[in-house]
Parts: structure tokens; sequence; C-alpha cells
């Protein structure tokens, strides 16, 4: 769907770079960047308003993990608003719901924003909205999660995030003396339509079997829904041969999902997460669980933010990666255990909001204020 984009008058556009680095970090400098209304989307320019007057829809997948509307949506907003104080966003979730989805971006090809920024809940679902969009000439964003066609795509290298992940699972075996080849090792992993999910479990794969685990299960969670993890691990727990060294969990949610079930069979394995969300993070200081992955959210929205309003403007972000084809900038991620809490606490992740009830002493220990 590439050939769409170089149809879209591609002589008449600026290139754009975001940023040099891959690194995301810091403040972005994007000079030339000034928009003007309908040069994004020839078609809604009729009876425009003035100049900078764009519209960008922001569509994010589901608002269980806290991440998009505590994080992704505000921090989106805020960098539109900086790119361009004259641009309106226009907010869907889709709470996990496919068909939903669909229906929020035919919605907003129907109104004719200026650009897409879409966090495709099943990207399969979503391609013949796209192809709308893209006849529509409105230049489309994947965010965190990739899809074909997009006109540019930020996120975290994701496949390598399965690397830190599996990486976690042997330094917390490694942490308690257990040899990773000494028993089975179980994977829960994300959602089976979010791409995402089959790039953390790759790169996870791949870690732990270079170390020579033995990946004795493996289950693809629904819907990212931890009350699925839950339920495969409980059963798992009574028909396996062998209770488990360590269970691989996608993500925070499902980690939480995993240890309802371990807890009540009374067996303590190895668990791992991501999104490093207050749940994640005082099941870590807690002990329960080993690590979580830590993603800033802010410079990854920022990324899209300036995009969204370059695309609108009739401008073509570059990137300074590509995937797939497409101009691309990634944000680093890195683990959290619980020597680690505190070195994250600020302004995404609040010591005040892990740091309540009985975690308080916990936090104390480990250093978090
Ligand atoms: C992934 C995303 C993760 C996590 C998960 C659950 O695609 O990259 O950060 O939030 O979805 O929704």
């Amino acid at each position: 769907m590439r050939h769409n984009l170089q149809s879209r008058n591609k002589q008449s556009r600026k290139k754009l770079a975001l940023l040099g680095a891959s690194v995301a970090i810091g403040a972005l400098a994007l000079s030339g960047c000034g928009s003007q209304k309908g040069q994004g989307n020839a078609e809604a320019e009729s009876g425009s308003g003035s100049d900078g007057e764009v519209t960008i829809a922001l569509l994010l997948p589901e608002s269980k993990t806290t991440r998009y509307e505590s994080l992704d949506k505000p921090n989106f907003e805020k960098y539109v608003a900086e790119a361009n104080p004259d641009a309106k966003v226009k907010y869907s979730n889709a709470n996990q719901d496919a068909t939903q989805q669909q229906q929020q971006v035919e919605a907003a090809v129907t109104e004719g924003v200026d650009a897409i920024v879409l966090d495709p809940v099943d990207a399969s679902a979503v391609s013949s909205a796209l192809s709308k969009a893209k006849a529509k000439k409105i230049p489309v964003i994947s965010y965190d999660r990739f899809f074909e066609g997009a006109d540019y795509y930020t996120s975290f290298d994701n496949k390598k995030i399965g690397n830190l992940q599996g990486q976690a699972v042997l330094d917390g075996l490694k942490a308690e003396g257990v040899d990773p080849k000494s028993g089975p090792v179980w994977m829960v992993n994300g959602d089976p339509k979010d791409p995402n999910a089959a790039d953390f479990k790759a790169g996870a794969e791949e870690t732990l079997k270079a170390a020579g685990v033995d990946i004795a299960g493996s289950h693809d969670t629904l819907d990212w829904n931890p009350d699925d993890a839950r339920k495969w691990v409980e059963g798992q727990l009574q028909s396996a041969d062998e209770d488990p060294i360590a269970i691989y969990a996608a993500n925070d949610g499902t980690a939480g999902g995993v240890l309802a079930a371990t807890k009540k069979a009374k067996v303590k394995p190895v668990v791992t997460g991501q999104d490093a969300e207050v749940d994640g993070l005082q099941n870590i200081l807690r002990g329960d669980q080993y690590a979580t992955i830590y993603k800033s959210i802010p410079p990854q929205a920022e990324f899209a933010a300036k995009a969204a309003v370059a695309l609108a403007g009739g401008e073509e972000p570059e990137g300074s990666t590509t995937y797939k084809n497409t101009p691309t900038d990634f944000v680093e991620a890195k683990v959290v255990t619980k020597d680690t809490v505190k070195d994250i606490v600020g302004d995404q992740i609040k010591a005040e909001d892990i740091c309540t009830g009985g975690v308080k002493k916990l936090c104390d220990d480990a250093g978090v204020k």
C-alpha cells in the first residue's frame, strides 16, 4: 500500500526529519514545520477555515492498560497543541473491540480529518477502512502497533522488548539461584491480534531458547485479558506434571492474572511483565513479580504528534530509521526490578501512586520516594 503514499503528490511535500537519533528522550527540533489546512487532505479542504486549523484523529485500542488513557492520550494532545495551537484532536478508544475501531476509522474518514493516528486492536480488521482514508488522501500514522500502508510509524523496538523480557526471566532465575535448565518455563503471551504481541513472544523465545530453557507451555492471551491468563495458568497448574520455575507474562495485566493463579496454588515461579503499571510495580516491590518493562510514553506521543501535524500540513516526516519501508522513530525501553523502581519514579510514574498502604514500607526499603 506504499504506492498510495507515493501517489500523494510527493514532490510538493517537504521532507521532515523528526529526530536524528533513534533514542527519543529529549526535545524534538522541528524546523520548517508550518501546517496549512488541507494540504494533507485535499478533499476535506473545501470550505476550510483559517490556516493551521487541522483535525487529527487519535484512535487508541483499549483502556484497561493504563498507559493509553493516562499517558498516550494526554501527551499526544499536549504535543499536538505545542506543534500547532490551532489543531484539534478527535479522540476515540475502541475498548478492545475491533469492529468498533473500524467504525471509528470510518467516522474519521467521513468527517474528513486531516490525519489519522491509529493504534490498531486488529490491523487486519481496519484495512478496508484505512483504504478509504488512503482514497481520500488522509495520511495515516501507525502508533505503537504496526500496520501496512502507514505514512509514518512510531513505537518501541518490540522484538527487542521481547529479548529484554526473556533476559529478565533468566536474571530472575539467577537471582534465586535457579538453573534455567532445571525445570519448565511457561509463556503467557499477549493478544494474537496485536502484532506487538508476536514480536514480544518471538524476542522472548529467542533469548530463552538460546539459554537452553525448556518452554513447556505457551498461551496467547485473548484481548490481553488478565482473567484469560489466570484461567490458563490455573488449568496448567492442575494438569502439568511439573510446576514451572518461571512464567513469562507479556504485560503487567497478564502478570496479575498469572499471580492470582500461582498464589492460589501456592507456587512461586519467577514472573515478569511489561508497562511498569502501578499494580506491576507494587507486585515487584512485594517480591511477587521479578521485573517489568518501562516504556517512556511522552517521547512516543511526541513523535506521533509532530508527525501528525506535519502530515496534516502536507509535509512528510522522515524518521530516524525505517521499519518495513515506513519512516519510523523508535523509543528506548528498559527493564525494571525491585532495585531500579526508584530510578523510574518521576513524571510518568508517581511514588505516591505506588507507595500506598502496605507498600509504603516496601517503598522506603527500596528507596522509592
Ligand atoms: C501492546 C503495547 C503494550 C501493552 C499491550 C497491552 O501492543 O505495546 O505497551 O500496552 O499492547 O495493550
